[in-house]
């Protein structure tokens, strides 16, 4: 969507901060023996308290309030009995939709102790993140997102998983635009104008490029002998620094 009145962009506001919030709640509360299915009712309980709906369960009928990705399954992994073990990278989507608005944030977090490896793929994920929302502005073309995050994986060694993009949100969990690459396009001619409403999510591995299904038709993953990591914010573009709509309450 694009932004037209104040009252869009306090309604984006109001379901941003509960995914954020709901995501910082989930995310502490993860411990060696808690079941996805647990961290999943936390969620779960927390969005329901403030009104808003799981996006993708109302969207695609997907069988949990959020997305919870353990290891080398990295997205869309389905809450359930598989219990969190220390040193896993667990990671958590949390998109939701209050009075017809939409929210999606995510991020991979650590059950400690995090190893080195972990440690090193979160943090060039999360700078590929802030680089990618640093390039982000009106007037640009959509490419310089993909063109930020490759830049940034190359500083830090790190591969891209090129089949997962990020893509416009607002009304609905997924609209246009599209696919916004992770690596820079040349052939696309998009354009990022005033107003408008994006995720940004690169999806970083030490090593893996792609995703494929995994079993139960939900969950994506990469081969078993990677780490990989995802942030994602909700934004709104402008002629400055985009207005992050997915930022957690001030303790
Ligand atoms: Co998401
Ligand atoms: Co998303």
């Amino acid at each position: 969507m694009t932004i037209e009145t104040e009252d869009d962009l306090n309604a984006l506001k109001r379901i941003g901060r509960i995914v954020a919030d709901c995501l910082q709640l989930m995310s502490r509360s993860l411990e060696p023996g808690m079941t996805t299915k647990e961290v999943d009712d936390l969620g779960r309980r927390f969005l329901e308290g403030h009104g808003a709906r799981s996006a993708p369960e109302l969207t695609y009928e997907f069988p949990g309030a959020t997305c919870i990705s353990v290891g080398h399954e990295i997205a869309h992994g389905i809450p359930g009995a598989r219990k969190l073990a220390a040193g896993e990278l667990v990671n958590i989507d949390v998109s939701a939709e209050l009075d017809g608005y939409f929210a999606d944030t995510g991020g991979s977090f650590a059950v400690p102790p995090i190893s080195p490896t972990q440690k090193a793929v979160c943090r060039g994920t999360r700078e590929a993140l802030a680089n990618a929302m640093k390039a982000a502005r009106a007037g640009r073309p959509l490419n310089v997102i993909g063109k930020a995050i490759e830049q940034t994986a190359a500083k830090h060694k790190l591969t891209i998983i090129r089949n997962l993009g990020s893509h416009g949100v607002g009304r609905a969990l997924h609209e246009e635009p599209g696919f916004i690459a992770p690596y820079y396009d040349a052939r696309d001619k998009r354009q990022l104008t005033g107003g408008l409403v994006i995720t940004i999510e690169p999806f970083l591995s030490n090593g893996a490029t792609e995703v494929t299904d995994g079993d139960d038709g939900w969950t994506l993953k990469t081969h078993r002998r990677f780490t990989s990591a995802q942030y994602e914010h909700t934004m709104v573009i402008t002629k400055g620094m985009p207005l992050i709509m997915t930022l957690p309450s001030p303790a």
